[in-house]
């Protein structure tokens, strides 16, 4: 079976697309991710601030629930966007919510020009807890 190959430049379009929708008011950085579902969807997500600074969602994770809502759970690859000069790179928060979906994927930050940072989803959450996790744990036994 011939495995397509992860288009970079389709992704990279759908998450620049959506960066004008970041909602960003408080940091005025804004930044979209566009995920590529196994099935060959695209969900893109956008950061959301908040009044209360720390209820702030990331692209990265928005990204992730609204493709789980739509009924994907699989994925081959990630895009962060950001306008600034540097890549972003996905935040501990973030990295943990796609750790959940494995097997590991690619992950690309792209700045304002070019390619930038380039790693997977496993390199960016060594030594994790995961869902495999929780199924060696032994249950407790009552007193
Ligand atoms: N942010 C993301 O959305 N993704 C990242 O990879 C880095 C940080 C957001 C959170 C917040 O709205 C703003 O960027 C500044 O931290």
């Amino acid at each position: 079976m011939k495995v397509k190959a992860i288009d970079w430049t389709l992704l990279r379009d759908a998450a620049r697309e959506a960066l004008p929708a970041a909602y960003a008011p408080y940091s005025a950085y804004r930044v979209a991710a566009a995920l590529l579902a196994e099935d060959g969807r695209v969900f893109v997500g956008v950061n959301v601030e908040n009044a209360s600074y720390g209820l702030t969602l990331c692209a990265e994770r928005n990204a992730v629930t609204a493709a789980v809502a739509a009924g994907a759970r699989s994925f081959r690859a990630l895009v962060v966007v950001v306008p600034a000069t540097s890549p972003a790179s996905p935040c501990g928060a973030c990295r943990q919510v796609l750790r959940e979906f494995p097997p590991s994927f690619p992950v690309r930050s792209y700045a304002a020009r070019g390619r930038a940072l380039s790693t997977t989803t496993a390199a960016l959450l060594p030594a994790s807890f995961g869902p495999e996790s929780l199924k060696t744990t032994p249950p407790r036994r009552r007193r």
